[in-house]
């Protein structure tokens, strides 16, 4: 663990806190990682949550908490501390990245995007200068960096990139557009797939480090979204975008390979945004639901709040089983491309639910914005979508299975 981290886990570990949730998941974790959702958990309350509202309202990039979270080490939880990281586990990320999300989804998402889908590759693929060129300055919170799969013509297609890259002596020259682009409009750098031999399907892509400076690299149109208001999604055009050689990731016609195994990692990543929305939406109902008065007594005694919240608590425990599971097969080094598919997919349809009961039990205050319900609702919809639709997942989980069953 970083000496930053490390100091203030131990500070604010000091600090009282209240252990409404999670004793029974909390007694499962080693000490290292109840440290370390307590000092999310607390950084989420004092620093996230009471602006949350602002961030969504005003389409607001959450720098300032960024760099904290870059102080704390969060921006780069299982980057080895050679290369500046924390040197945790995965599974330590996935509760960290909760613990963020439960206070503000868009700082989850913007810390998951570095940490999985920039760092991530990088570290898998990447060789020793590159990690120090491209890993040690996106660990701090002062820089972030950003994945480009996605393209106007193919999302969920991602083996029919269009971008294309041709070798000219010692530089690769890219071409297209790139859509959908998490963190895009802030990152610094960029790891971006491209095509060098389309004739060769998803066999042609290859993977680039693109710094933002480079000659050809400008921004596209920036989204106005339904949720997660507090990042940016953007596009990225590349025209006769000269990208050295040695910033080429992997092996050439590698990219597909290095995508897919990105997205496997980064899908935990999402699975434990959407349980932050789902906890968030269950807190906010049993509060709610303790505080309301109908009928002349508090609405948690009635059997149709009990209900909801029963089954609330039910999917966010369940699908939080699965997304630590996903994350110790990780970090056991064991396959766990069809578990990081099942933790996203139900994680994701368990925020989506959750939000949906919250405002139910809240009724017209779980519609408007002086509360946080509605926000989780509209937080809670893109994690269905990104890193692969539940459908893309579905289909990810079936094809293991029959894998599974043919061997
Ligand atoms: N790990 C390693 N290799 C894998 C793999 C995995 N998880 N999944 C597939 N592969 C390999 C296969 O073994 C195969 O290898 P060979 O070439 O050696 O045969 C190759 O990849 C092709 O496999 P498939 O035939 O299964 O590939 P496909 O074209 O049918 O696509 C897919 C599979 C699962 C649908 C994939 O395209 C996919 O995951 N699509 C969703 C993409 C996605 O999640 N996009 C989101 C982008 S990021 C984002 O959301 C923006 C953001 O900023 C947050």
């Amino acid at each position: 663990m970083s000496s930053i981290l490390m100091k203030s886990t131990l500070k604010l570990g000091q600090r009282t806190l209240s252990l409404r949730r999670n004793i029974a998941s909390l007694s499962a974790l080693s000490e290292t990682h109840q440290m370390l959702q307590k000092t999310c958990r607390d950084f989420a309350d004092s620093e996230l949550t009471p602006n949350a509202s602002k961030f969504d309202q005003q389409h607001l990039f959450p720098a300032s908490q960024i760099k904290q979270m870059g102080e704390l080490g969060l921006m780069a939880v299982s980057v080895p501390e050679e290369y500046n990281g924390t040197g945790l586990d995965y599974l330590a990320y996935a509760i960290a990245m909760e613990e963020i999300s439960r206070g503000c989804a868009s700082a989850g998402v913007i810390m998951s995007v570095n940490n999985s889908l920039y760092l991530g590759p990088i570290m898998g693929f990447g060789n020793d200068q590159q990690k120090k060129s491209f890993v040690a300055p996106y660990t701090s919170g002062d820089k972030i960096g950003c994945f480009a799969l996605s393209e106007p013509g193919n999302g969920s297609d991602a083996g029919a990139a269009s971008t294309t890259a041709v070798a000219k002596g010692d530089y690769y020259l890219l071409n297209g557009t790139k859509m959908w682009i998490t963190n895009g409009y802030e990152a610094e750098s960029a790891v971006v797939f491209a095509t060098t031999d389309k004739s060769l399907k998803h066999r042609g892509i290859s993977a680039f480090i693109v710094p933002k400076n480079t000659k050809g690299f400008s921004l596209g149109k920036k989204e106005d979204k339904l949720g997660i208001r507090g990042s940016s999604t953007c596009q990225l055009i590349f025209e006769d975008c000269e990208i050295p050689k040695e910033n080429l990731l992997g092996e050439p016609g590698l990219g597909f390979k290095i995508a897919m195994q990105t997205l496997d990692a980064g899908r935990i990543g999402i699975a434990s945004q959407a349980l932050g929305i789902a906890q968030a939406s269950l807190e906010c109902a049993v509060d709610y639901a303790n505080k309301r008065v109908a009928f002349g007594k508090p609405i948690s005694k009635l059997a149709s709040i009990q209900e909801k919240i029963a089954n609330m608590a039910l999917s966010v425990e369940s699908a939080r089983l699965l997304t630590w599971r996903a994350a110790w097969l990780k970090d056991n080094k064991k396959p766990y491309t069809k578990e990081a598919a099942m933790a996203k997919l139900s994680a994701s349809e368990s925020a989506t639910f959750c939000s949906h009961q919250a405002i139910q039990v809240l009724g017209g205050m779980g519609y408007v914005s002086d509360m946080p319900a509605e926000r989780h609702y509209r937080d809670a919809r893109i994690t269905e979508i990104y890193e692969g639709t539940s459908e893309i997942q579905r289909l990810v989980i079936a094809g293991s299975v029959f894998k599974e069953f043919s061997s």
